[in-house]
């Protein structure tokens, strides 16, 4: 009837409504969010996903040469509609769409699972090919797209390239025995060595920081963790900067600078997106979001954290406090609200606790490191030095058990005119949890995969 080729987006009519109220017709497609029916008229919602808002179809019976289709449009159908562009400034929305023609691209199957409005996020869990079809999930997904966005602006800006590193590798760079292996042919393996998913990039954005000096990667990392947390995932996409001539204190700048830049870019540029869910997550996000703004992230040492947490140890579960132990998430979230719920720079963890490859201390027992606490989320971002001493690096990776031949490359890096280089590494998805107040991280990604959950 009419083509794809003409279709306006509804973010385009929004914008630019004056203009386009002065064309005799428009043609527009999406999919039905609403119907309402009186005797005159039907009104359908549409949305295309361009923007949060609808478009308002307006059909009028009398009017309308096709009576006979409008029985056939139900909740979630597809359609291509043609009309005329009204203002209405009158009403809530800025425009509706007198309706000429419609064309019924597809209209919904009666077992189609997510029919009402409203339904709790596990249940649409269940049907992750049916996310985009939410408002929810449109929300986030839009979301999603700004806060990448502006992850790249602003690396581009402090002058990182950004460089791509492999998914298919052979070293655990965390050494903490969580990646998924690769099989392929038994009898004829594709590979000369084990194979397996990246746990990070972070290991080769360093061979690649060691020409082109500052590097970022933002890339899907997979660990085998069974954790079944709220704030894990096998599947998540980590941004890790990597910089030579650097040192703690610049990597943790650079860190606050980036949160901060996100998060200002989102309140700018998102805030229909963080009223919505202000609505639907958390009542005051926005200001939320706006304190991160204007406060300076704390900055103290594990030895202080364990001071701070040992006052406390009757409130926590786990409550052998004590030198050496890993903070627990109880134990992070306190941190952020013992300095008045803002994130926190914890530095200097115990070696132990901390993977081979930061840099060690004078004092023998911490790593000059960092993990970037947020309230509710725990740790956002977790970075270092690198350990720049060949020889204890490679004692170091022989205690955990790594193969050391299999990691030479790395090794070497440091005997052929290293430059010392720190980086870290920011949870995207943990990212969109703060920031969209949602509260499990299986719901900021599409296609979430977690223990004993693979679908589509
Ligand atoms: O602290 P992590 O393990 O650090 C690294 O991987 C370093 N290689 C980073 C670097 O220095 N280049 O992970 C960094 C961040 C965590 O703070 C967390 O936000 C996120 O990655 N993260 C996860 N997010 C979701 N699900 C998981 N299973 C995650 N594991 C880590
Ligand atoms: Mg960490």
């Amino acid at each position: 009837m009419f083509t794809n080729d003409l279709v306006d987006l509804i973010k385009d009519i929004y914008q630019n409504s004056e203009k386009i109220s002065q064309l005799s017709e428009i043609n527009v497609g999406g999919w039905v969010k609403s119907i309402r029916e009186s005797k005159e008229i039907v009104f359908i919602t549409l949305n295309d996903g361009s923007i949060l808002e609808n478009l308002q179809l307006i059909i009028s019976r009398e009017n309308f040469p096709q009576n006979s289709l409008l029985n056939k449009i139900n909740f979630a159908s597809c359609l291509l509609v043609n009309g005329k562009l009204i203002l209405t400034p009158q009403r809530k929305q800025l425009c509706e769409l007198l309706v000429k023609r419609i064309e019924i691209i597809n209209s919904t199957a009666d077992d189609y699972p997510l029919q009402k409005n409203n339904i709790p996020l596990e249940v649409v869990r269940e049907y992750p090919h049916l996310r985009a079809k939410t408002n929810y999930f449109l929300t986030i997904f839009r979301l999603r797209h700004n806060i990448s966005k502006a992850i790249h602006d602003f690396f581009h800006q402090e002058n990182f390239y950004y460089v791509s590193t492999p998914i298919i590798t052979s070293s655990d760079a965390e050494g903490a025995g969580e990646f998924f292996n690769i099989i392929t042919n038994q009898k004829d393996p594709f590979f000369s060595k084990e194979a397996s998913l990246t746990v990070s990039g972070q290991l080769q954005a360093e061979a690649l920081a060691q020409g082109l000096g500052k590097v970022y990667t933002f890339s899907p990392c997979f660990r085998a963790e069974k954790s079944h947390t709220t704030r894990h995932l096998a599947e998540f996409y980590m941004i890790e900067p990597e910089m030579t001539f650097t040192n703690l204190e610049k990597v943790i700048n650079l860190a606050e600078r980036l949160v901060k830049y996100v998060i200002n870019y989102v309140v700018i540029n998102n805030i229909k997106e963080l009223q919505f869910f202000e609505k639907f997550n958390e009542k005051k996000l926005i200001s939320k979001l706006q304190k991160i703004l204007t406060s300076d992230f704390r900055k103290i040492s594990y030895d202080e954290s364990i001071k701070i947490l040992e006052k406390e140890k009757n409130n926590f579960v786990f409550n052998d406090i004590k030198w050496g132990i890993d903070l627990q998430s109880e134990h992070e979230k306190y941190l952020c609200q013992y300095f008045s719920n803002q994130p926190v720079f914890v530095t200097n963890y115990p070696i132990h606790l901390k993977a081979f490859y930061m840099k060690s201390n004078s004092d023998k027992k911490t790593v000059d490191c960092f993990d970037l606490l947020f309230p509710e989320i725990g740790e956002l971002i977790g970075g270092s030095m690198r350990e720049d001493n060949y020889e204890i690096l490679r004692e170091k990776a022989l205690k955990v058990g790594l193969d050391i031949n299999n990691l030479s490359w790395y090794l070497d890096l440091r005997r052929y005119g290293y430059a010392p280089s720190g980086g870290f590494g920011l949870g995207l998805e943990r990212l969109i949890m703060f920031i969209s107040g949602t509260e499990n991280i299986r719901d900021t990604i599409a296609f979430a995969r977690y223990a004993k959950h693979l679908e589509c």
